[in-house]
């Protein structure tokens, strides 16, 4: 099995952090949370009782699983964007029929490599065609020596709802683009709901979410040879009602000047860096949000309307 490999450079994540710390407020790009820590911190937030997200979206799936299937139909392409190690992609690749092959698209390499041995040692019949790339960024595919009949695309976990509106229309068009002709879209959309239970499930009272968001500074020291102190910043999340989404920041403590790459950075006690959105849809926003390219065919919820998944066909 080749991969493909399109990975991020130290000299892009230093482009990313120098721009976002000269804004104002100071922003980091969310996929920054995501080293080998990150990722195990990531994992863990899925675990807890108030992050509802996670369990939402695997019930729903393991209830509609047969449909789903069907719907993709037979000779399907199965594009994953962030493929981790997760169980709803073992659920698709055993019940879309006469399933073409897969294709996992991952930042991480190493992630990418361990993810697609476990697949291929269960699947042996199915073409796996890995893509090591950031996929918020133009990628290509990689080369599918294989004949199938249509590509879909599966996007998991309310991804969506980390990029801004604008740049969610702009994304899901570009979806709309490696879907192609005929092509579908399965995509997890985390749905609008009360503020108390949004804010439990980025506040958690074990303090993972605050560990999540804190790491992200010592990713950057490592790869960056900065200094922030990540003791002196405090984790800070919130909903925004009237934009209806999560803002996740980091607060500064203390008065303090931060080195990155010969370039000195000021904090003012109290300051803010933001390092996450996470958007909150109804489903006729999010119709909006998709229907330059794709017509809604399907959606399904939970019993509490908390989560969404929703079947999308490319428009002809
Ligand atoms: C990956 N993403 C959908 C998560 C979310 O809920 O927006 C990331 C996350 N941030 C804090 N907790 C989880």
């Amino acid at each position: 099995m080749k991969i493909k490999t399109e990975e991020i450079t130290k000299s892009d994540i230093l482009t990313d952090v120098l721009n976002g710390l000269s804004k104002s407020p100071k922003m980091l790009p969310s996929k920054l949370f995501y080293d080998e820590k990150g990722s195990i911190l990531f994992d863990e937030i899925c675990e807890l009782d108030e992050y509802y997200p996670t369990r939402t979206e695997m019930q729903i799936m393991q209830n509609n699983i047969k449909e789903m299937g069907e719907l993709l139909g037979e000779g399907t392409m199965l594009i994953e964007l962030g493929s981790g190690s997760s169980q709803k992609i073992k659920l698709l690749l055993d019940h879309i029929p006469g399933l073409a092959g897969y294709v996992p698209v991952d930042i991480s390499s190493e992630h990418l490599i361990s993810s697609s041995k476990v697949l291929k040692d269960k699947y042996p019949h199915i073409n796996i065609f890995p893509l090591a790339a950031d996929y918020t960024k133009y990628f290509e595919l990689p080369l599918i020596d294989k004949h199938y009949d249509h590509r879909a695309v599966y996007f998991p976990g309310s991804t969506i709802g980390n990029f801004t509106k604008e740049e969610a229309k702009e994304f899901i068009n570009r979806i709309a683009d490696i879907a192609g002709e005929n092509g579908g879209l399965i995509i997890g959309v985390d749905l609008k709901k009360d503020k108390h239970t949004l804010e439990a499930a980025y506040n958690d009272s074990k303090g993972v979410t605050a560990a999540f968001n804190l790491n992200m500074l010592n990713h950057i020291n490592e790869e960056l040879n900065s200094d922030f102190d990540v003791n002196k910043f405090k984790h800070f999340a919130f909903f925004n009602e009237e934009i209806n989404r999560i803002e996740m920041h980091l607060v500064s403590e203390d008065e303090q000047v931060v080195n990155i790459d010969q370039s000195n950075f000021s904090f003012n006690k109290n300051e803010h860096i933001i390092t996450e959105y996470s958007y909150k849809y109804t489903l006729e926003d999010f119709e909006n949000i998709a229907n330059d390219r794709f017509d809604v065919k399907r959606v399904w919820v939970d019993d509490y309307k908390l989560f969404s998944i929703q079947y999308l066909k490319v428009k002809d």
